[in-house]
């Protein structure tokens, strides 16, 4: 059956150790060992999100994820955690075979620790010229990620991001993310050279998702232009944007912005521990979504794919469609 595609998806898959090379990006709450094993249990690579964890509680849902599943994961962790080196020996420990490095631009020096686990790096770059520079520093694969996705993005287009990073850099492993679900976009863009693509917001709230009823049901009524990003304020003080349904949490996070901007303004707050705090509220917030149900303050953070998503599906169900899809358009 699947042969086609299959075999357009053999350069990712060796680079993944996985059947299908689809990643199912992580997510902050949402891609703990339940969904993450389910993921790679499906044949796709699940990726554990690390969010603001420390090593001790990343050692445990690493545990938890391995006695879960045998097959390749991956496990993601923010550039700006200030455990970052301790949790990548918690990943070299547990013997992890890729980690995934999301929220910035990594060092040199943590690619080089996390390789030297014999683990394989996976970044993320939002130009052709990061991009280059991170492949020079040895990374494995990198994900280009586009703003339709949901969660913290760039300023760029996933349509941007192809013709200036893939198209032009198509003799290194790129995987593609942002506003994909239907196979016959996967198909495309195995064509034009990418090793892979990377779902999230179609896998937040997926039969496997441990997330709270209320807040799959909130993705399920909302259609892709409800999938919005926050005001910034002043241009002097830029927010990390987040993509997500707008509801009151949304408004709440722009009175958010707004003390942080005048406490920066007084010189009462510093901008790297102003911006922190947002993160942190960003956290607090999707968590309740996610674990209290609480889908009028907490955060819904959801792709502009979210137009497509009308009801709840197993992985395999997706994965099938995907597949489905995918081999009606190649020849
Ligand atoms: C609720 C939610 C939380 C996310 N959290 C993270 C995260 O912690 N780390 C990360 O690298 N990406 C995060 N993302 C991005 C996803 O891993 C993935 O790249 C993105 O969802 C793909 O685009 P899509 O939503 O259009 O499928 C998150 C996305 C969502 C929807």
């Amino acid at each position: 059956m699947n042969e086609k595609i299959l075999k357009l998806m053999e350069r990712g898959t060796k680079i993944l150790g996985s059947k299908y090379a689809i990643m199912g990006g992580a997510m902050t709450w949402i891609s703990e060992s339940n969904l993450t094993s389910a993921l790679s249990n499906a044949g796709l690579f699940g990726v554990l999100a690390s969010g603001a964890m420390d090593g001790d509680l990343l050692k445990k849902e690493i545990v938890a994820t391995q006695s879960k599943t045998d097959k390749n994961f991956g496990v993601n962790i923010i550039t700006m955690n200030p455990k970052l080196n301790d949790l990548v020996d918690v990943c070299g420990e547990r013997k992890v075979s890729h980690v995934i490095l999301a929220g910035g631009i990594p060092e040199k020096s943590t690619i080089e620790k996390i390789h030297g686990y014999g683990i394989q790096v996976i970044a993320f770059a939002p130009s052709q010229v990061i991009a280059r520079r991170l492949f020079k520093q040895g990374i494995d694969a990198l994900v280009i990620e586009g703003s339709e996705a949901g969660g913290h993005v760039g300023p760029l287009s996933t349509m941007i991001l192809i013709q200036d990073i893939l198209l032009n850099m198509k003799e290194y492993p790129i995987f593609v993310a942002g506003g994909i679900l239907r196979g016959e976009m996967v198909a495309a863009l195995l064509k034009l050279g990418a090793a892979g693509c990377q779902l999230g917001t179609v896998f937040a709230c997926c039969k496997e998702s441990t997330a709270h009823e209320n807040f799959k049901k909130a993705y399920f009524r909302a259609s892709g232009r409800n999938a919005i990003l926050p005001v910034q304020l002043d241009k002097k003080f830029n927010i990390a944007p987040v993509r997500a349904l707008e509801n009151i949490g949304m408004d709440e996070f722009v009175q958010k912005q707004r003390e942080v901007l005048q406490k920066f303004e007084k010189g009462e707050v510093r901008a790297e521990n102003g911006r922190l705090s947002l993160e942190h509220f960003w956290a607090g917030s999707l968590r309740r979504a996610v674990q209290e149900g609480d889908t009028d303050r907490g955060s819904l953070m959801s792709g502009q794919i979210v137009e497509l998503i009308k009801e709840e599906r197993s992985i395999q169900e997706i994965i099938d469609q995907i597949l489905r899809e995918a081999e009606s358009v190649l020849d």
